[in-house]
Protein backbone atom coordinates (compact mmCIF):
# COMPACT_ATOMS: atom_id res chain seq x y z
CA UNK A 1 0.00 0.00 0.00
CA UNK A 2 2.86 2.40 0.84
CA UNK A 3 4.14 1.47 -2.71
CA UNK A 4 0.95 2.39 -3.74
CA UNK A 5 0.68 5.63 -2.51
CA UNK A 6 4.17 6.62 -3.71
CA UNK A 7 2.89 6.05 -7.54
CA UNK A 8 0.40 8.34 -6.85
CA UNK A 9 2.37 11.05 -5.74
CA UNK A 10 5.18 10.50 -8.39
CA UNK A 11 2.64 10.54 -11.18
CA UNK A 12 0.95 13.61 -9.20
CA UNK A 13 4.85 14.93 -9.57
CA UNK A 14 5.80 14.13 -12.98
CA UNK A 15 2.66 15.29 -14.57
CA UNK A 16 3.02 19.02 -12.79
CA UNK A 17 6.71 19.18 -13.86
CA UNK A 18 6.05 19.41 -17.21
CA UNK A 19 3.69 22.15 -19.05
CA UNK A 20 4.28 20.43 -22.76
CA UNK A 21 1.29 18.69 -23.79
CA UNK A 22 3.41 16.13 -25.42
CA UNK A 23 5.76 15.21 -23.18
CA UNK A 24 2.58 15.05 -20.09
CA UNK A 25 1.55 11.97 -22.50
CA UNK A 26 5.30 10.14 -22.37
CA UNK A 27 4.87 10.98 -19.02
CA UNK A 28 1.60 9.05 -18.88
CA UNK A 29 3.25 6.23 -20.73
CA UNK A 30 5.20 5.55 -17.90
CA UNK A 31 2.41 5.45 -15.52
CA UNK A 32 -0.24 3.67 -17.57
CA UNK A 33 1.36 2.55 -20.65
CA UNK A 34 1.49 -1.18 -21.78
CA UNK A 35 5.31 -1.48 -20.15
CA UNK A 36 4.37 1.36 -17.28
CA UNK A 37 4.29 0.58 -13.57
CA UNK A 38 0.91 0.60 -13.33
CA UNK A 39 -0.15 -2.37 -15.92
CA UNK A 40 3.32 -3.93 -14.24
CA UNK A 41 1.52 -3.95 -10.78
CA UNK A 42 -2.11 -5.45 -12.49
CA UNK A 43 0.83 -8.77 -13.81
CA UNK A 44 1.78 -8.97 -10.93
CA UNK A 45 -1.53 -9.98 -9.16
CA UNK A 46 -0.94 -13.81 -10.65
CA UNK A 47 1.41 -13.98 -8.18
CA UNK A 48 -0.67 -13.71 -5.46
CA UNK A 49 -2.81 -15.88 -3.70
CA UNK A 50 -6.87 -15.23 -4.06
CA UNK A 51 -8.02 -13.66 -1.24
CA UNK A 52 -5.31 -11.48 -1.59
CA UNK A 53 -5.53 -11.38 -4.94
CA UNK A 54 -9.31 -9.14 -4.64
CA UNK A 55 -8.09 -7.08 -2.29
CA UNK A 56 -4.55 -5.60 -3.99
CA UNK A 57 -6.54 -5.69 -7.02
CA UNK A 58 -8.87 -3.19 -5.86
CA UNK A 59 -6.06 -1.11 -4.61
CA UNK A 60 -4.47 -1.10 -7.51
CA UNK A 61 -7.55 0.25 -9.24
CA UNK A 62 -7.90 3.09 -7.20
CA UNK A 63 -4.31 4.01 -7.79
CA UNK A 64 -4.95 3.84 -11.19
CA UNK A 65 -8.03 6.04 -11.30
CA UNK A 66 -5.98 8.52 -9.16
CA UNK A 67 -2.84 8.80 -11.87
CA UNK A 68 -6.24 8.52 -14.56
CA UNK A 69 -7.82 11.56 -13.31
CA UNK A 70 -4.52 13.34 -12.30
CA UNK A 71 -3.76 13.07 -15.92
CA UNK A 72 -7.06 14.39 -16.95
CA UNK A 73 -6.81 17.83 -14.97
CA UNK A 74 -3.52 18.36 -16.20
CA UNK A 75 -4.57 17.69 -19.75
CA UNK A 76 -7.00 20.01 -19.44
CA UNK A 77 -4.85 22.99 -17.46
CA UNK A 78 -2.39 22.57 -20.13
CA UNK A 79 -5.40 23.25 -22.85
CA UNK A 80 -6.27 26.38 -21.20
CA UNK A 81 -2.78 28.05 -20.18
CA UNK A 82 -2.31 27.20 -24.36
CA UNK A 83 -5.62 29.09 -24.70
CA UNK A 84 -4.37 31.96 -22.82
CA UNK A 85 -1.20 32.40 -24.12
CA UNK A 86 -2.60 32.47 -27.54
CA UNK A 87 -5.19 34.49 -26.80
CA UNK A 88 -3.08 37.22 -25.05
CA UNK A 89 -0.35 36.73 -28.40
CA UNK A 90 -3.23 37.93 -30.67
CA UNK A 91 -4.76 40.24 -29.04
CA UNK A 92 -5.96 43.36 -30.57
CA UNK A 93 -4.09 46.73 -29.28
CA UNK A 94 -7.37 49.02 -29.83
CA UNK A 95 -5.28 51.42 -28.48
CA UNK A 96 -2.55 51.62 -31.62
CA UNK A 97 -3.66 54.64 -33.53
CA UNK A 98 -5.76 53.84 -37.02
CA UNK A 99 -3.97 53.49 -40.38
CA UNK A 100 -5.87 55.98 -42.08
CA UNK A 101 -7.84 55.60 -45.53
CA UNK A 102 -5.55 57.30 -48.50
CA UNK A 103 -7.96 60.16 -49.49
CA UNK A 104 -8.91 60.32 -53.39
CA UNK A 105 -9.89 63.05 -54.89
CA UNK A 106 -10.37 64.37 -58.46
CA UNK A 107 -8.51 63.87 -61.71
CA UNK A 108 -7.10 66.69 -63.11
CA UNK A 109 -8.59 66.99 -66.47
CA UNK A 110 -12.33 66.39 -64.50
CA UNK A 111 -11.47 69.00 -62.34
CA UNK A 112 -10.95 71.54 -65.22
CA UNK A 113 -14.05 70.03 -67.37
CA UNK A 114 -16.46 70.83 -64.04
CA UNK A 115 -14.73 74.01 -64.00
CA UNK A 116 -15.88 74.51 -67.47
CA UNK A 117 -19.57 73.74 -67.44
CA UNK A 118 -19.85 76.13 -64.14
CA UNK A 119 -18.22 78.70 -66.10
CA UNK A 120 -20.58 78.02 -69.07
CA UNK A 121 -23.58 77.66 -67.21
CA UNK A 122 -22.44 80.82 -66.02
CA UNK A 123 -23.68 82.33 -69.31
CA UNK A 124 -26.60 80.40 -70.21
CA UNK A 125 -25.02 77.84 -71.74
CA UNK A 126 -26.74 74.03 -71.58
CA UNK A 127 -24.34 71.04 -71.08
CA UNK A 128 -25.10 67.79 -73.50
CA UNK A 129 -23.36 64.63 -73.97
CA UNK A 130 -23.66 62.02 -76.73
CA UNK A 131 -22.00 58.57 -77.60
CA UNK A 132 -18.05 57.44 -77.73
CA UNK A 133 -19.12 54.75 -80.08
CA UNK A 134 -20.38 57.13 -83.13
CA UNK A 135 -22.30 56.79 -86.30
CA UNK A 136 -20.13 57.76 -89.79
CA UNK A 137 -23.35 59.96 -90.41
CA UNK A 138 -23.02 62.61 -87.45
CA UNK A 139 -19.08 62.15 -87.22
CA UNK A 140 -18.04 63.32 -90.37
CA UNK A 141 -21.56 63.35 -93.17
CA UNK A 142 -23.46 65.56 -91.58
CA UNK A 143 -20.32 67.44 -90.69
CA UNK A 144 -20.14 68.50 -94.07
CA UNK A 145 -17.17 65.99 -94.90
CA UNK A 146 -18.26 63.90 -97.09
CA UNK A 147 -16.51 59.79 -98.03
CA UNK A 148 -13.78 60.54 -99.64
CA UNK A 149 -12.34 63.36 -97.23
CA UNK A 150 -8.81 62.75 -95.74
CA UNK A 151 -10.38 63.28 -92.10
CA UNK A 152 -11.77 59.89 -92.78
CA UNK A 153 -8.88 58.08 -93.09
CA UNK A 154 -7.56 54.57 -91.04
CA UNK A 155 -4.76 56.18 -89.72
CA UNK A 156 -6.75 58.95 -87.90
CA UNK A 157 -9.22 57.18 -86.51
CA UNK A 158 -10.37 54.23 -84.80
CA UNK A 159 -12.40 51.99 -86.47
CA UNK A 160 -14.29 48.94 -84.79
CA UNK A 161 -14.07 45.08 -85.68
CA UNK A 162 -17.14 43.22 -86.71
CA UNK A 163 -17.55 39.56 -85.44
CA UNK A 164 -15.46 38.07 -88.22
CA UNK A 165 -12.47 40.79 -87.72
CA UNK A 166 -13.51 43.09 -90.36
CA UNK A 167 -14.42 46.59 -89.59
CA UNK A 168 -17.78 47.29 -88.35
CA UNK A 169 -19.50 49.59 -91.08
CA UNK A 170 -21.26 52.76 -90.28
CA UNK A 171 -19.93 53.24 -87.19
CA UNK A 172 -16.53 54.40 -84.98
CA UNK A 173 -14.86 55.61 -81.96
CA UNK A 174 -15.34 59.83 -82.41
CA UNK A 175 -12.80 61.66 -83.68
CA UNK A 176 -13.82 64.78 -82.06
CA UNK A 177 -17.45 66.02 -80.27
CA UNK A 178 -18.63 67.75 -83.05
CA UNK A 179 -21.24 65.12 -83.35
CA UNK A 180 -23.28 65.95 -80.70
CA UNK A 181 -23.53 69.12 -82.72
CA UNK A 182 -25.03 67.53 -85.16
CA UNK A 183 -27.25 65.14 -82.16
CA UNK A 184 -28.23 68.57 -80.39
CA UNK A 185 -29.72 69.74 -83.55
CA UNK A 186 -31.82 67.48 -84.51
CA UNK A 187 -33.56 66.92 -81.20
CA UNK A 188 -34.12 70.52 -80.91
CA UNK A 189 -35.40 70.74 -84.35
CA UNK A 190 -37.59 68.34 -83.55
CA UNK A 191 -39.07 69.48 -80.12
CA UNK A 192 -40.01 72.83 -82.19
CA UNK A 193 -41.55 71.35 -84.83
CA UNK A 194 -44.58 73.00 -85.41
CA UNK A 195 -43.82 75.74 -83.19
CA UNK A 196 -43.74 79.73 -84.36
CA UNK A 197 -40.03 80.02 -83.58
CA UNK A 198 -37.15 78.45 -82.63
CA UNK A 199 -35.28 79.06 -79.39
CA UNK A 200 -31.55 79.77 -79.64
CA UNK A 201 -29.16 76.82 -79.10
CA UNK A 202 -26.39 77.65 -76.29
CA UNK A 203 -24.77 74.22 -75.63
CA UNK A 204 -21.65 73.06 -74.41
CA UNK A 205 -20.87 69.29 -74.75
CA UNK A 206 -17.56 67.28 -73.07
CA UNK A 207 -16.48 64.51 -73.72
CA UNK A 208 -13.95 61.66 -74.64
CA UNK A 209 -12.26 61.56 -78.15
CA UNK A 210 -10.03 59.10 -80.01
CA UNK A 211 -7.36 59.76 -82.64
CA UNK A 212 -4.72 57.85 -84.04
CA UNK A 213 -2.19 60.67 -81.74
CA UNK A 214 0.67 60.19 -79.52
CA UNK A 215 3.11 63.00 -78.35
CA UNK A 216 3.51 65.20 -76.07
CA UNK A 217 0.54 67.58 -76.52
CA UNK A 218 -1.20 64.90 -78.32
CA UNK A 219 -2.93 61.68 -76.66
CA UNK A 220 -4.61 58.81 -78.51
CA UNK A 221 -8.01 59.48 -75.89
CA UNK A 222 -8.26 62.75 -75.04
CA UNK A 223 -11.47 65.47 -74.31
CA UNK A 224 -12.56 67.73 -76.01
CA UNK A 225 -15.50 70.32 -75.75
CA UNK A 226 -17.68 71.51 -77.98
CA UNK A 227 -19.33 74.80 -78.12
CA UNK A 228 -22.48 76.05 -80.34
CA UNK A 229 -24.13 79.14 -80.42
CA UNK A 230 -27.05 79.36 -83.12
CA UNK A 231 -29.11 81.95 -83.15
CA UNK A 232 -30.11 84.47 -85.65
CA UNK A 233 -28.14 87.46 -85.00
CA UNK A 234 -24.59 85.50 -84.12
CA UNK A 235 -21.37 87.08 -84.79
CA UNK A 236 -18.04 86.38 -85.05
CA UNK A 237 -17.64 88.75 -83.04
CA UNK A 238 -19.61 87.14 -80.29
CA UNK A 239 -17.42 83.89 -80.87
CA UNK A 240 -14.65 86.10 -79.83
CA UNK A 241 -16.32 87.34 -76.92
CA UNK A 242 -17.00 84.53 -75.42
CA UNK A 243 -13.74 82.58 -75.75
CA UNK A 244 -11.40 85.79 -75.11
CA UNK A 245 -14.05 85.96 -71.55
CA UNK A 246 -13.90 82.23 -70.67
CA UNK A 247 -10.15 81.93 -70.64
CA UNK A 248 -9.73 84.96 -68.50
CA UNK A 249 -12.07 83.79 -65.85
CA UNK A 250 -10.80 80.15 -66.73
CA UNK A 251 -7.06 81.09 -65.31
CA UNK A 252 -8.41 83.95 -63.41
CA UNK A 253 -5.86 86.13 -65.01
CA UNK A 254 -6.09 88.77 -67.65
CA UNK A 255 -2.27 88.08 -68.36
CA UNK A 256 -3.30 85.96 -71.66
CA UNK A 257 -2.95 86.48 -75.08
CA UNK A 258 -5.45 84.94 -77.57
CA UNK A 259 -5.14 84.66 -81.32
CA UNK A 260 -7.56 83.42 -84.05
CA UNK A 261 -5.58 81.82 -86.53
CA UNK A 262 -7.42 80.91 -90.19
CA UNK A 263 -7.40 77.76 -91.08
CA UNK A 264 -10.32 74.97 -92.43
CA UNK A 265 -12.72 72.74 -91.40
CA UNK A 266 -15.34 71.45 -93.30
CA UNK A 267 -18.03 72.21 -91.04
CA UNK A 268 -17.21 75.81 -90.43
CA UNK A 269 -16.79 78.67 -92.72
CA UNK A 270 -14.79 80.61 -91.86
CA UNK A 271 -12.64 78.83 -89.46
CA UNK A 272 -9.65 79.84 -86.87
CA UNK A 273 -7.12 77.83 -84.70
CA UNK A 274 -7.88 79.36 -81.56
CA UNK A 275 -3.79 79.82 -79.84
CA UNK A 276 -3.28 81.57 -76.25
CA UNK A 277 -0.11 82.13 -74.78
CA UNK A 278 0.59 83.64 -71.51
CA UNK A 279 2.39 87.28 -70.81
CA UNK A 280 4.11 86.47 -68.03
CA UNK A 281 4.99 83.60 -65.76
CA UNK A 282 6.94 80.00 -66.67
CA UNK A 283 4.92 79.52 -69.40
CA UNK A 284 5.56 83.06 -70.96
CA UNK A 285 5.11 83.57 -74.57
CA UNK A 286 4.48 80.26 -75.06
CA UNK A 287 1.59 79.62 -77.86
CA UNK A 288 0.16 76.46 -77.79
CA UNK A 289 -3.55 75.61 -79.65
CA UNK A 290 -6.50 74.92 -77.44
CA UNK A 291 -9.18 74.80 -79.55
CA UNK A 292 -10.81 75.03 -83.50
CA UNK A 293 -13.90 77.05 -84.07
CA UNK A 294 -15.98 78.66 -86.90
CA UNK A 295 -19.08 80.17 -87.96
CA UNK A 296 -21.71 76.86 -88.59
CA UNK A 297 -21.28 76.23 -92.09
CA UNK A 298 -24.77 76.52 -94.09
CA UNK A 299 -24.45 73.30 -95.30
CA UNK A 300 -24.40 71.68 -91.64
CA UNK A 301 -27.42 73.87 -90.69
CA UNK A 302 -29.17 72.26 -93.49
CA UNK A 303 -28.32 68.86 -92.97
CA UNK A 304 -30.08 68.87 -89.64
CA UNK A 305 -33.44 71.15 -91.40
CA UNK A 306 -32.34 74.27 -89.73
CA UNK A 307 -32.75 77.53 -92.03
CA UNK A 308 -29.51 79.05 -93.24
CA UNK A 309 -31.14 81.93 -94.24
CA UNK A 310 -32.63 82.69 -91.24
CA UNK A 311 -30.06 81.45 -88.77
CA UNK A 312 -26.25 81.87 -88.07
CA UNK A 313 -23.89 80.52 -85.16
CA UNK A 314 -20.68 79.56 -84.52
CA UNK A 315 -19.06 76.58 -83.30
CA UNK A 316 -15.91 75.74 -81.48
CA UNK A 317 -14.18 72.51 -80.29
CA UNK A 318 -11.61 73.23 -77.44
CA UNK A 319 -9.06 71.05 -75.70
CA UNK A 320 -9.35 70.47 -71.82
CA UNK A 321 -6.37 68.34 -71.72
CA UNK A 322 -4.57 71.57 -73.05
CA UNK A 323 -6.27 73.93 -70.38
CA UNK A 324 -5.19 71.47 -67.82
CA UNK A 325 -1.54 71.58 -69.05
CA UNK A 326 -1.50 75.47 -68.97
CA UNK A 327 -2.89 76.06 -65.93
CA UNK A 328 -0.50 73.30 -64.23
CA UNK A 329 2.49 73.94 -66.04
CA UNK A 330 2.59 70.54 -66.62
CA UNK A 331 4.64 69.41 -70.39
CA UNK A 332 3.46 66.26 -71.20
CA UNK A 333 -0.03 65.69 -71.88
CA UNK A 334 0.73 62.23 -71.74
CA UNK A 335 1.00 62.35 -68.19
CA UNK A 336 -2.61 62.41 -67.49
CA UNK A 337 -3.12 58.75 -68.48
CA UNK A 338 -0.17 56.65 -67.34
CA UNK A 339 -2.35 56.39 -64.18
CA UNK A 340 0.97 57.29 -61.96
CA UNK A 341 -0.48 57.87 -58.14
CA UNK A 342 2.75 60.12 -57.60
CA UNK A 343 1.39 62.48 -60.35
CA UNK A 344 -1.64 62.61 -59.64
CA UNK A 345 -1.93 62.30 -55.74
CA UNK A 346 -0.22 66.01 -56.07
CA UNK A 347 -3.20 67.50 -57.64
CA UNK A 348 -5.76 66.43 -54.35
C1 LIG B 1 -11.58 69.63 -84.10
O1 LIG B 1 -11.60 68.54 -83.59
C2 LIG B 1 -12.84 70.33 -84.51
N1 LIG B 1 -13.95 69.44 -84.34
C3 LIG B 1 -12.99 71.59 -83.67
C4 LIG B 1 -14.09 72.47 -84.14
C5 LIG B 1 -15.32 72.38 -83.54
C6 LIG B 1 -13.87 73.36 -85.17
C7 LIG B 1 -16.35 73.21 -83.98
C8 LIG B 1 -14.90 74.16 -85.64
C9 LIG B 1 -16.12 74.08 -85.01
P1 LIG B 1 -8.98 69.96 -83.87
O2 LIG B 1 -8.59 68.72 -84.53
O3 LIG B 1 -8.13 71.17 -84.12
O4 LIG B 1 -10.44 70.40 -84.24
O5 LIG B 1 -9.06 69.70 -82.31
C10 LIG B 1 -9.54 70.68 -81.41
C11 LIG B 1 -8.66 70.76 -80.15
O6 LIG B 1 -8.58 69.51 -79.53
C12 LIG B 1 -7.24 71.15 -80.46
O7 LIG B 1 -7.11 72.54 -80.56
C13 LIG B 1 -6.51 70.61 -79.25
O8 LIG B 1 -6.66 71.52 -78.16
C14 LIG B 1 -7.30 69.38 -78.93
N2 LIG B 1 -6.65 68.18 -79.46
C15 LIG B 1 -6.64 67.72 -80.73
N3 LIG B 1 -5.98 66.55 -80.82
C16 LIG B 1 -5.58 66.25 -79.57
C17 LIG B 1 -4.87 65.15 -78.97
N4 LIG B 1 -4.48 64.09 -79.69
N5 LIG B 1 -4.61 65.19 -77.64
C18 LIG B 1 -5.04 66.24 -76.89
N6 LIG B 1 -5.71 67.28 -77.38
C19 LIG B 1 -5.99 67.30 -78.71
MG1 LIG C 1 -6.56 71.95 -84.65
Amino acid sequence: MQNFDQIIQDALLAFAATDDPDALEQIKASFLGKNGQIPGLLKGLAKLPPDERKLVGAAINRVKEAVESALHARRESLRQMALAARLAEEALDVTLPGRGEARGGLHPVTRTLERMEGLFRSIGFEVADGPEIEADFQNFTALNTPEDHPARSMHDTFYLQDENGGVAPGILLRTHTSPIQVRYMQAHVARYAGAETMPEIRVIAPGRVYRVDSDATHSPMFHQVEGLWVGEQVSFADLKGVIGDFLRRFFESDDLQVRFRPSFFPFTEPSAEIDMAFMSGALKGRWLEIAGCGMVHPNVLRHVNIDPEKYIGFAFGMGPDRLTMLRYGINDLRLFYDGDLRFLGQFV
